[in-house]
């Protein structure tokens, strides 16, 4: 199906369930990858005709020929660039959540949704008060969604990089009370200790994110690249963790695909690696005495 037949399937008809079936053929038609907020073509033409249709309160008597100029002309665009929809709908889902999301910020996708809904079960037992440092918090997505489900954590969201810190800021309205937006490189400006840090860090070795498909390359480079092996930010992260989390305290960090380099590059490490029921892999979780005692070997 190309654009022209596309056009004409949409004014054909109202109905929605008729303009999924036409997008899903058309995103069907072209090479794309997915992977940025759903799995394939099906669901990704269900999130642009629902997002579209969705109440705007901005927009509320928009008529159905400009909605479907605004599908016709988003999924051209998704087609055409490569962009992944979350960014041409400025939206992405993250733990039951709704985030906006830009080209400043990595497209939430973390397994660690599925912890942080289980409030960190069995991990841990986390109480009003307690306090949460996330290193890398990019849209801000992980920091607002431990404040949503864990009522009166604390959370310290630091990045390195201004753009992304604007972004999680627009994401953290509301949460002021328990989300703390700071710039830091790591640890910098970090001080006292937390029952949890967590941090999903740039982990892509940059042979391999050169290989990847078009769609990473909208994303920040300092969201992805992890150096030649992917470790460089985990390598600096690692030996510092431990200073930084409570006696009781637990390190969980994602390096996904990158979890068989870190685990030959860090042996002696007895790292614990999570399972996920709704998929995803290599996220490590580290006592603080696991930390020390690594380090002090
Ligand atoms: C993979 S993204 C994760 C974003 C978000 N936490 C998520 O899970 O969707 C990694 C983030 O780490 C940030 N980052 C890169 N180097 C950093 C550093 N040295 N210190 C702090 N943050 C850093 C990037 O700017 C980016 O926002």
């Amino acid at each position: 199906m190309d654009a022209s037949d596309l056009n004409q399937a949409l004014k054909e008809t109202e109905s929605l369930e008729a303009w999924v079936a036409s997008v899903r053929q058309f995103f069907e038609s072209y090479e794309l990858f997915y992977g940025h907020g759903t799995e394939n073509p099906l669901d990704e033409a269900h999130w642009l005709v629902e997002a579209v249709n969705r109440y705007n309160p901005e927009r509320p008597n928009i008529s159905i020929a400009s909605k479907r100029d605004v599908v016709f002309n988003i999924a051209l665009k998704r087609v055409g660039e490569r962009r992944p929809l979350a960014y041409l709908l400025n939206e992405a889902w993250f733990a039951g959540l709704s985030f906006y999301v830009d080209e400043r910020v990595l497209i939430p996708r973390s397994p660690l949704a599925e912890l942080i809904e289980r409030q960190f079960a069995p991990w841990t037992c986390l109480e009003p008060g307690h306090r949460v440092l996330e290193i890398g918090t990019g849209s801000g997505c992980i920091a607002v969604a431990i404040a949503h489900h864990c009522p009166g954590v604390l959370v310290d969201a630091t990045d390195i990089s201004n753009q992304a810190l604007d972004v999680a800021a627009i994401n953290a309205k509301g949460w002021e009370e328990q989300v703390k937006i700071i710039e830091s490189d790591l640890f910098s400006a970090i001080n006292g200790q937390y029952q949890i840090i967590v941090s999903n860090p740039p982990y892509v070795a940059h042979d391999r994110l050169v290989e990847l498909p078009m769609e990473y390359q909208h994303e920040p480079s300092l969201a992805l690249e992890g150096g030649t092996d992917g470790l460089n930010i985990v390598n600096r992260l690692l030996p510092l963790a431990a200073e930084y989390l409570t006696p009781d305290g637990l390190l969980f960090l994602e390096v996904g695909e990158t979890q068989q380099v870190f685990d030959s590059s860090h042996i002696r490490l007895p790292a614990t690696w999570l399972e996920f029921d709704r998929g995803g892999e290599g996220v490590a979780v580290l006592t603080r005495e696991e930390l020390t005692g690594y380090l002090a070997d």
